[in-house]
């Protein structure tokens, strides 16, 4: 299977530079990857002509209605995207997005027809305290609970600590294998699924070779190391 390769471009870019962007990166990457751009909302439409795929950043989950500034899963169905990222730790922190609110946006993308790109992780403190496990256990118990269990094959889940997340730390190699393995496993053991799982935070040049042949990983997912398009073409260049 190719390995999928998320690159969240956040609130970066403005309107010139998403445009040199898209002819920057187009027919530089290779194929090998499923590659999945993920910039703002008001660039997904430009991103088309980069000839990735496209996913969003985050997705409101009824279909349509009196929400302000939101933008649901079957808006963006029906622009051609493919994929949403929910419940990035940036948006449980800062957006006071809980497990539940997490739940019903996958449940409506899957419904949807959309992939979620569902983000799960640890704090620090929780990491210190050796709750990892019971952290990833519950976020995927409340994440999928309320999901049509014959669409959960469709979602990616990205294992991010959130203490990786722009810091340019990352766990060892072995810990994001154990942490690929309890995920793989609770998935399966609870859906009979083989879920696809990356790894996200802090993924750069150094790493990215080191990362990618983590044992049954699927792919990465990569924040900070997207926005310069020279940067990260080099960098996928490395593991091509
Ligand atoms: P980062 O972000 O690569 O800048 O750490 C990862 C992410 O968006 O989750």
């Amino acid at each position: 299977m190719k390995k999928i390769i998320v690159l969240n471009l956040k609130m970066n870019l403005n309107y010139e530079e998403a445009l040199s962007y898209v002819s920057d990166i187009k027919n530089k990457i290779s194929d090998v990857f499923n590659t999945i751009f993920c910039p703002s909302f008001i660039y997904l439409d430009l991103f088309k002509a980069s000839n990735y795929k496209l996913g969003a950043q985050n997705v409101y989950y009824p279909e349509k209605g009196a929400f302000t500034g939101e933008v649901s899963a079957s808006q963006l169905k029906s622009m051609g995207i493919h994929y949403a990222i929910v419940g990035h730790s940036e948006r449980r922190k800062y957006f006071n997005e809980d497990n539940k609110l997490v739940g019903n946006k996958i449940a409506f993308c899957l419904k949807e027809g959309l992939s979620p790109i569902l983000c799960i992780g640890e704090t620090i403190e929780e990491k210190q305290l050796k709750k990892t496990a019971s952290v990833l256990k519950n976020q995927i118990f409340y994440a999928l609970k309320d999901a049509d269990k014959d669409l959960i094959n469709d979602i990616i889940i990205a294992y991010e600590p959130v203490w990786a997340i722009g810091s340019g730390k990352t766990p060892s190699i072995l810990e994001i294998e154990d942490a690929i393995e309890y995920i793989k496993n609770n998935i399966k053991t609870i859906y009979d699924v083989n879920a696809k799982v990356l790894y996200g935070g802090s993924v750069n040049k150094e790493n990215i070779k080191d990362i990618i042949k983590i044992k049954n990983l699927d792919g990465v997912l990569i924040g900070s190391s997207s926005i310069d398009a020279k940067y990260l073409i080099e960098m996928l260049d490395l593991i091509d």
